[in-house]
């Protein structure tokens, strides 16, 4: 990062792109935190404030004290009684490389005069952080995070979230202790809220931490009830009147032991290559696991050695969070497709500005059916927000409205097949539209072939889709039995 020479003048330019990012960037924490409802994926909102900020380390006399740059999250809203954390509750320095893991572990290790540290590796959940106080063993209250010193009181509504004892189990807890944690939603979960929401025509949820949040905040308690909500407990707050142990990895057994949640995954490692071998296996994982993580937390195991290296303005030098590639990013949308599928359903698929997501480039993705389309409201030219994750085909996820450039067309359903010019129908309960074409359709010829083929069925050993496809563009075969005419010249040729 440069830092200008004070004496030249600030380019009107700078000036407008300072305002315009924090513009936006207010824009974009509104719908946030205050409508849990975001319109773009964070990996696009980091760009925006990383910009602003490198902008104000540029020109310091652009920097007013209400700028967005300047403060973290969100002040309460003002339906809920505010709280004051007694301790602040931090956030996490990121780390988005193995080498950002290895300087972490040497800036620890030199300040503390050691030689091995070992490590409390969690998942880093996709939630909304939450502190829990119990006093006396009872639960009296549950905050939000808030900007982290004042967060909103949501006690009548964490009391309805199971997975959070009202009491705790056993004895041995401190009088006072303030547990820390996250609350979030299951993928499955996630999914049955957001088709219950569809079916009543209320909005949907982007994810399952913006399903968790607008869960969370509700003013009725008994709307919190009905939805699928759960906690993982990752830390303390401020504690009196009793002792935990002397590791983190210890605290966490003990909050267990006295009935709370903490994640199953969570692990102790060794030095930064056993934090780095974790994160391998967990990345692996990620896909598999019931709730969505977007991350590693690494925590220095020793409580003394956390106090020691103490934090630096918001965060504590003695945790890290390793973030996973993202999975969302934002692209346009330059045209939609459609597929013939064996049975003629039409599937429409976005063709995209190409893009990297998570290091791979996605330039098409599914919109699955015409209903989606209508219900996310995706015009052609739109910047939307693409999804990848795992081997799946990569998903419109929604769009960004306020980047909608003037009279963007809606996509058409097609009258008449892309491929054969058959009719398109859709019977009357049926989501899908279809090619009435049948077997004279090529495409659905084609994927008739591939499923004849296919493990389910015949399981054709060397005929897969792509073989099949070369067979179709050379016209050696033109139905299932042209297969068993094939001679082995016609498919040394291919
Ligand atoms: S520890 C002092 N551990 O990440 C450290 N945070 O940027 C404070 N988060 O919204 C946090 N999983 O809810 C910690 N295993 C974990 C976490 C975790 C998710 C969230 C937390 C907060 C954000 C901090």
């Amino acid at each position: 990062m440069t830092t200008r020479q004070h004496s030249s003048p600030i380019p009107d330019q700078a000036r407008k792109r300072i305002e315009e990012l924090r513009e936006q960037i207010n824009y974009h924490n509104y719908l946030y935190y205050a409508l849990d409802t975001p319109e773009i994926p964070d990996a696009e909102y980091d760009r925006l404030l990383r910009e602003l900020q490198e902008l104000e380390q540029q020109y310091p006399e652009l920097i007013t004290p209400d700028s967005p740059a300047r403060r973290v999250g969100a002040t309460p809203l003002e339906a809920f009684s505010e709280v004051r954390h007694e301790l602040p509750m931090l956030s996490l320095n990121n780390a988005f490389s193995d080498q950002e893991v290895f300087d972490f572990d040497r800036r620890v290790r030199e300040r503390l005069g050691v030689e091995h540290v070992e490590y409390h590796a969690e998942p880093k959940l996709d939630g909304l952080a939450i502190s829990l106080l119990y006093e006396q063993g009872q639960l009296v209250r549950g905050a939000t995070r808030g900007d982290g010193s004042r967060g909103e009181d949501v006690t009548r509504n964490v009391r309805t979230i199971s997975a959070i004892p009202l009491k705790l189990d056993g004895s041995g807890f401190p009088a006072s202790m303030e547990v820390r944690g996250g609350a979030c939603m299951t993928k499955e979960g996630f999914r049955q809220l957001n088709s219950a929401q569809e079916h009543r025509g209320l909005k949907s949820f982007a994810n399952p931490r913006n399903a968790a949040a607008g869960s969370l905040r509700q003013q009725d308690p008994g709307i919190t009830a009905q939805r699928p909500l759960t906690i993982y407990c990752y830390g303390i707050g401020a504690v009196k009147g009793g002792n935990l142990p002397d590791r983190h990895s210890a605290i966490m057994q003990k909050l267990r032991d006295w009935g709370l949640r903490i994640s199953p995954k969570a692990q102790q490692v060794e030095g930064a290559q056993g934090c780095l071998d974790y994160y391998r296996i967990m990345a692996a994982e990620r896909n598999q696991l019931p709730y969505e993580i977007d991350g590693i937390v690494y925590k220095v195991d020793k409580i003394a050695w956390q106090e020691q290296l103490g934090q630096l303005s918001r965060a504590p030098r003695w945790a890290l969070a390793h973030k996973f590639p993202a999975q969302e990013e934002i692209t346009r949308l330059l045209d939609v497709e459609w597929q013939v599928g064996r049975t003629g359903a039409l599937t429409p698929v976005a063709r995209l500005k190409p893009v990297s997501v998570g290091g791979v480039m996605v330039s098409n993705a599914t919109l699955h059916n015409q209903d989606e389309i209508e219900r996310k409201d995706i015009r052609i030219g739109d910047t939307i927000v693409v999804r990848r994750a795992g081997d799946v085909m990569p998903e419109v996820v929604s769009v960004v409205e306020s980047r909608r450039p003037p009279g963007a067309p809606r996509p058409q359903l097609p009258d008449r097949c892309p491929v054969c010019d058959s009719e398109v129908v859709r019977l009357p309960g049926e989501k899908v539209a279809r090619c009435s074409g049948g077997l004279y359709c090529p495409a659905q010829r084609r994927e008739a072939i591939k499923h004849f083929a296919s493990r389910r069925a015949m399981d054709i050993e060397g005929l897969g889709d792509k073989r099949v496809e070369q067979l179709g563009k050379k016209n050696l075969i033109h139905n299932v039995a042209d297969l068993y005419y094939l001679r082995q010249e016609q498919l040394e040729t291919l």
